[in-house]
């Protein structure tokens, strides 16, 4: 067992402003592989050097705590209702990566009306040295993952080819491009690159026509693979336990090229503190 207390310590240069970027990571559809792959594109963003924080924002199917191998006992609900701190819930995977687990927005706006958000701000500042922050949301694209989804710097959205997640995921960009410039597409389980292709250039072609200004692009693919099955079942993050495996290598490329793509797009410096954030994404409700 870890010591939370101690690994957090670490943490504890606290930067008065913050280049924090969100990523979430959303699909419309259940079961296209949102978990599998934030937790793994956290990971190789970690191994890559960064400093990354997972935020669980579907709490209800706990499954992210399951895969990196920790129990999350207290949520963000915790802390709202004040029987918590941020830096208790918090859980230190390794050195510079954190499990941050939410809410799956169902009970927050309950809460946040006695709360204390000055207060948050100032404890969680030991989280503003993040360099990415990835949001895990649930099924569906309502109101929770919409909030994500306007302040959050950059969305993913994921489908895989079955024609049900296409819609659903075509839905979702729909619905992002309200918020964003720009949205990135990923195509998991897929037989192979050609197919990724086909499917990205006709959500591409649908897209153009029918969305006002839209940036689609594809940030990449993820081959359909009993690894990365096997390592759901087992509960583990493949690109730790296998990192030189071909799902390990496309997390890599994915991972490198928004790395990248974020770099270039720094453009207005906000207030990327993390409490900010979650005020922002509480206060909605
Ligand atoms: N590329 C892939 N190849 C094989 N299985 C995959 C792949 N991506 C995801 N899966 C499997 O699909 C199931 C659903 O994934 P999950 O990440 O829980 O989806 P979601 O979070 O979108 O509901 C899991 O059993 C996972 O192992
Ligand atoms: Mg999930």
């Amino acid at each position: 067992m870890k010591n939370q207390a101690a690994n957090l310590e670490l943490l504890l240069e606290t930067p008065k402003t913050s280049n924090t970027k969100f990523i979430t990571i959303t699909s419309g559809k259940g079961g296209v592989g949102k978990s599998t792959f934030s937790a793994n594109l956290a990971y190789k963003l970690w191994q890559l050097g960064f400093k990354v924080g997972i935020f669980d924002a579907d709490i209800g199917l706990a499954n992210l705590d399951i895969m990196f191998g920790v129990r999350c006992e207290k949520n963000l609900l915790h802390v709202l209702k004040n029987q918590a701190k941020l830096r208790d819930i918090i859980m230190p995977i390794e050195r510079n990566l954190y499990l941050i687990p939410g809410d799956s927005g169902t009970d927050i706006f309950r809460y946040k009306s006695e709360f204390m958000f000055e207060s948050l701000i100032e404890d969680s500042a030991f989280l503003d040295s993040l360099d990415f922050v990835i949001i895990d949301t649930g099924a569906g694209i309502g109101e929770y993952t919409q909030t994500f989804l306007k302040n959050s710097d950059e969305a993913i959205v994921i489908t895989i080819p079955d024609p049900a997640a296409i819609t659903d995921a075509y839905a979702t960009i729909k619905l992002a491009a309200n918020f964003k410039e720009r949205i990135f597409m990923l195509i998991n389980m897929t037989k192979n690159h050609s197919e990724a292709q086909m499917i990205f250039q006709k959500v591409q072609k649908i897209a153009q026509a029918n969305i006002h200004n839209i940036q689609l692009e594809c940030i990449g693919e993820l081959t359909k693979t009993t690894l990365i099955n096997h390592y759901s079942k087992n509960r583990g993050i493949f690109v730790k336990e296998e990192p030189n495996s071909a799902p390990s290598m496309e997390i890599e490329e994915i991972a490198r090229k928004l790395a990248k793509k974020m770099e270039r797009n720094v453009l207005v410096q906000e207030d990327k503190r993390f409490g900010k954030f979650l005020k922002k994404i509480l206060g909605h409700f």
